[in-house]
């Protein structure tokens, strides 16, 4: 046996402005696009945002739905805008931000396992980093590969590496 530990590195900040500018101005995106989300059921909108390699912003939302299942993360609502839109372009940054009852959570928030996967699955298809940006009004997380999120993520090398 032997173990192995895993290591997400995480930047933590205390408030926007000691972030990038381009990266601030990305939170302020993803805050807009909160406004955009359904979400009726559980009231916690949702807004994320994506800058792609030529500077291209695309956002996205929670959308969800009276069956459940059926909704979808705002993570995942920007990444395949931005892949469906603009499919020459890679996503190298997305900032997300969530209000509950019109109010920015004070806490980051942190992506569901599905939208690690796809975050994952991302930046193993363009071949570079994406970068995220978790904010809240007073913490921010900043993780620089974000398929760091998921540790031992399934991937298309697991897909194609049965025994012969
Ligand atoms: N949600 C997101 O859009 N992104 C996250 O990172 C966490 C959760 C949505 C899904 C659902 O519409 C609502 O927030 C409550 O879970």
């Amino acid at each position: 046996m032997k173990p192995i530990s895993i290591i997400t590195k995480v930047l933590q900040y205390d408030k926007i402005e000691d972030i990038d500018k381009p990266d601030q101005e990305l939170v302020l995106e993803a805050r807009k696009a909160c406004e955009n989300a359904y979400a009726p059921y559980s009231r916690f909108k949702v807004g994320a945002a994506v800058r792609l390699d030529d500077g291209t912003i695309v956002l996205g939302s929670n959308i969800e739905n009276a069956a459940f299942p059926s909704g979808i993360c705002a993570e995942r609502s920007a990444l395949y805008a931005a892949a469906s839109n603009y499919p020459l372009n890679k996503p190298v940054t997305i900032a997300i931000a969530a209000m509950k009852d019109k109010i920015f959570t004070s806490e980051p928030v942190t992506p569901c396992g599905n939208c690690r996967q796809v975050i994952a699955e991302e930046t193993v298809r363009n071949g570079i980093q994406l970068k995220v940006i978790l904010s809240g009004k007073s913490n921010i997380f900043i993780v620089e590969e974000g398929s760091d999120l998921l540790p031992l993520q399934f991937n298309g090398n697991i897909l194609s590496s049965t025994l012969p």
